[in-house]
């Protein structure tokens, strides 16, 4: 038996829904362009190579694709090292390339969300460039943020401030002077102090909208603006400050000074552009990023921290929503992206361990990869069919959702990789503690067999495994009960239904089943426990469900069902 466990019924339409911005219930699909589609065969996936993929992108459903940087750039961090923020990556394509692969997805209604990193330059970056050859104090050096050393010969760094990927957060240049850098060495803060950092970043975001693209991701959003006094505070010192919108580097009240002048860019083009914030801050503040007056919309993370567990997703979903309502944005539902391990593997391992304040205490599934994949075991079955059942939850709620390439394969987190072949700088900075974020990067499967499984005509930038040919989309295409399947259904239920952004929970009289209803009766009830759930469906009839094998009214271990009254 197929997902489709019965016909689908027409659920009624929500005419407001309807009409609604189309960002606010989404489906937007991550691609990672180095790993999608290579289509000149040089090991790296490319423009063209989406565009070549349009048929696949148009059947899935999505409503927008969001591609991580394609810029030229470096690859010192995966491309969130951008040398140009205005051109396209020789290796990857042209301009050229660029509009046609825009032109292609808009003929198919799929819309476009580019990323925008402004936190840091690439070291390559002309001003970076410029700013090395220039003196201490001038112009071209205040563009970032750069400090004499301490010391009795100012050898040392001007704080003991640690990156984000490990070591010192500060780099010497050849005068004796040190820049900030919170990512990889090859990643400089930019000074957001500076007028001429604000006024080009206005102009690269008309520079994309002028081409056509409808929307903006913004990289770590909330550390663009700081604040450091002559005297820096120490790393304890920073971490002990509260994080209330005057944090010295984090999350800054006046960061949304700079959000308002991006509105007005956005505003200003018909229909206006979009943005979603990458914003790692404390869930009361998210509203303020989501904020119609600053970037419009923020992801929301909290799913990638979670276990496979009824009670942490509701309250996760109560909470969210409740913040969504608070800054009139809808919330975003996130199960996996090119920074963490995939959903799939999550769910296939021990839930993650916890510290003292309920959050994982290192990075899940890192002993996992630090054991090449052995220790502990993966139960890859256990994972795809917990995955199945978590897309179905999360593609079910209001607001939008954010699918990272390759999940609709049920792909698992590639953890064969030796240290000669990785590429994350988490990798390089965090030597054998953090083997970082290359797993979840490896080149998609087109095909069972052959070169680089379709990914190319040659080999792959990241090795792929001999068991990603068992997830090709060749493998998936036309099994009715494939995971590919159930995405492309799921997503065409979902845009027919087209509900309002409500959601009233049903109780089940069981701690580990999830039931709730959308304003026009679409209702969703997930099973995140052992033992089958005996399904009372009075009145309605089941649409989809994530287990294909689902007897009628019962809802079987990790799995959840769609019904339709
Ligand atoms: C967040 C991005 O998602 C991540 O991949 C990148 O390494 C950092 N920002 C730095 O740009």
């Amino acid at each position: 038996m197929s997902h489709a466990v019965s016909p689908a019924p027409e659920i009624r339409r929500t005419a407001s829904a309807e009409a609604a911005p189309w960002w606010r219930q989404a489906v937007v699909y991550q691609v990672y362009p180095r790993s999608f589609a290579d289509l000149d065969g040089n090991g790296l996936g490319d423009i063209a190579g989406i565009t070549s993929r349009v048929d696949y992108l148009d059947e899935l459903g999505i409503d927008a694709v969001w591609l991580s940087p394609f810029y030229p750039s470096a690859l010192a961090d995966g491309g969130y090292d951008v040398a140009d923020y205005r051109d396209v990556d020789p290796k990857l394509g042209t301009l050229e390339d660029f509009d046609h692969m825009v032109a292609a997805l808009h003929e198919r209604g799929i819309r476009v969300v580019v990323d925008i990193v402004p936190n840091h330059t690439s070291d390559l970056h002309e001003w970076f460039q410029e700013a090395l050859l220039a003196e201490p104090g001038s112009p071209a050096r205040d563009r970032y943020i750069f400090r004499e050393g301490t010391g009795p010969d100012g050898s040392l760094p001007p704080s003991d401030w640690v990156s984000a990927f490990g070591g010192s957060a500060w780099e010497r240049v050849p005068d004796g002077q040190w820049y900030l850098h919170h990512f990889a060495v090859e990643q400089p803060d930019l000074n957001w102090a500076n007028p001429e950092v604000r006024a080009d970043f206005v102009r690269t975001l008309r520079f994309w909208s002028d081409r056509g693209v409808d929307g903006f991701r913004i990289d770590v959003a909330h550390m663009l603006t700081k604040d450091l006094a002559d005297v820096l505070p120490t790393q304890a010192e920073l971490d002990a400050m509260p994080r209330d919108g005057q944090h010295p580097t984090i999350d800054r009240d006046d960061v949304h000074e700079v959000y308002a002048e991006w509105r007005a860019v956005f505003d200003s083009y018909d229909p206006p552009r979009t943005a979603v914030a990458e914003a790692w801050v404390d869930r009361s503040r998210v509203p303020l990023y989501a904020s119609s007056e600053s970037l419009g919309q923020a992801f929301n993370f909290d799913l990638l921290e979670a276990d496979f567990d009824a009670s942490q997703f509701r309250e996760i979903v109560t909470a969210n929503l409740e913040l969504a309502q608070s800054s009139g944005s809808s919330s975003t539902w996130v199960l996996s992206n090119h920074d963490v391990v995939r959903h799939a593997t999550r769910y296939g391992l021990p839930d993650a361990e916890r510290g003292a304040d309920g959050r994982p205490a290192r990075k899940h599934g890192q002993e996992w990869l630090l054991s090449g994949g052995t220790d502990p075991k993966l139960d890859r079955e256990r994972g795809e069919r917990r995955a199945r059942a978590a897309t179905l939850f999360v593609l079910g709620l209001p607001g939008s959702a954010y699918l990272y390439q390759g999940e609709e394969l049920g792909l698992h987190e590639v953890a064969e990789i030796e240290d000669g072949q990785r590429q994350d700088p988490t990798f390089f900075r965090s030597p054998g503690a953090d083997l970082g974020r290359d797993g979840c990067r490896v080149p998609l499967p087109w095909e069972a067999s052959g070169p680089s499984f379709g990914f190319g005509a040659g080999e792959a930038h990241l090795p792929q495994p001999a068991w990603m040919g068992e997830y090709a989309v060749e493998r998936q295409d036309d099994d009715p009960d494939s995971t590919l399947a159930l995405y492309r259904r799921a997503l065409a239920v979902r845009a027919r239904v087209q509900a309002d952004e409500g959601l009233e929970w049903i109780e089940t009289g069981r701690p580990d089943v999830l039931r709730f209803a959308r304003p026009n009766g679409w209702q969703v009830v997930t099973n995140f426990g052992d033992a089958p759930h005996a399904l009372d469906a009075a009145g309605s009839s089941v649409v989809l469900s994530s287990d294909p094998g689902a007897a009628p009214g019962v809802v079987p271990p990790a799995s959840t069902v769609w019904l339709a009254p």
